[in-house]
């Protein structure tokens, strides 16, 4: 935290070691993200994007595997629209490989921002009341958040509306609600998830105007949660679908921004972690 503040760049622990982001699904924070925690560590930062359209994913992947093991880097963040393909990844190669999110299966590092930003400003997770609300069942960063925030003894609710919600998430831990208002009720934190069209098949979601009317967060609804509660979004956000502009913009409320900024800070720790001793993957 305290180097990730100190506005002095290009520190010493990674000095020497090669970081390849590679990035086979758009992304504007965690990419740039990751890009500024090896550089304000030090390491050779190299940003690979790799359009995915027409050629055959599993061949692709495996042959960039080859590819980036030839050049030897030490560290190797991928996002990959295929859940698991990280894992596969770093099965074929010699570097570390950071999950920065798989299709819809998890973010972790994104849990673990959303973590340390909730902790900082509540000073514990534990016993905390989290809803996370919205599109549960196309979002990784929901899949990471309930897995981190249950461990570390946070009561976790889903909200949304059932179409959007995947078969037997409460098998996950989490107790399940339709209603925001029900589930708002008496919560710390709030976290709102982008509709994620682009995952839809169709007809998950009446219309955009609908969606807002019920499950988008503004004012009212959130007058039902703690008068504390505190408002998080991993954008991008979509304002006027998932979330109104008041609510994102209160700095009274919103965690937005800070939680960019603990995704640096989080980042730079995981990749001194992994780049330090044995290989291990995350
Ligand atoms: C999320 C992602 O890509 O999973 N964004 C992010 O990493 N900050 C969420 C999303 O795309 O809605």
């Amino acid at each position: 935290m305290l180097l990730n503040r100190s506005g002095k760049t290009a520190r010493d622990l990674l000095r020497g070691k090669t970081l390849i982001n590679l990035f086979f699904e758009d992304s504007t924070r965690t990419r740039t993200s990751f890009e500024l925690a090896g550089k304000r560590l030090g390491a050779d930062v190299i940003n690979m994007s790799v359009a995915t359209s027409s050629v055959n994913k599993g061949e692709t992947l495996l042959d960039t595997a080859a590819t980036l093991n030839a050049m030897q880097c030490d560290l190797l963040v991928a996002r990959h629209d295929q859940s698991g393909a990280p894992s596969l990844l770093a099965q074929k190669v010699d570097a570390a490989v950071i999950n920065a999110g798989d299709g819809m299966h998890e973010h972790p590092t994104q849990a673990l921002l959303d973590a340390l930003t909730i902790r900082r400003r509540k000073g514990r997770l534990e016993g905390l009341e989290v809803a996370i609300c919205g599109d549960i069942g196309h979002s990784r960063v929901a899949r990471s958040n309930i897995h981190l925030l249950t461990a570390m003894g946070s009561r976790v609710r889903v909200v949304g509306p059932p179409t959007l919600l995947p078969q037997g998430v409460e098998e996950l831990g989490v107790a399940v609600f339709h209603d925001m208002r029900a589930g708002l009720a008496g919560v710390d934190i709030v976290m709102m998830l982008r509709l994620q069209r682009e995952r839809m098949a169709g007809g998950q979601v009446p219309s955009v105007r609908e969606f807002f009317r019920f499950y988008g967060l503004d004012e009212e609804k959130l007058s039902y949660a703690r008068p504390d509660a505190l408002v998080m979004h991993p954008g991008p956000m979509n304002r006027g679908v998932e979330i109104e502009s008041r609510v994102a913009d209160d700095p009274e409320r919103s965690l937005i921004r800070e939680q960019v900024e603990m995704g640096v800070a989080v980042r730079m720790a995981v990749l001194d972690t992994l780049a330090r001793g044995p290989r291990r993957n995350a």
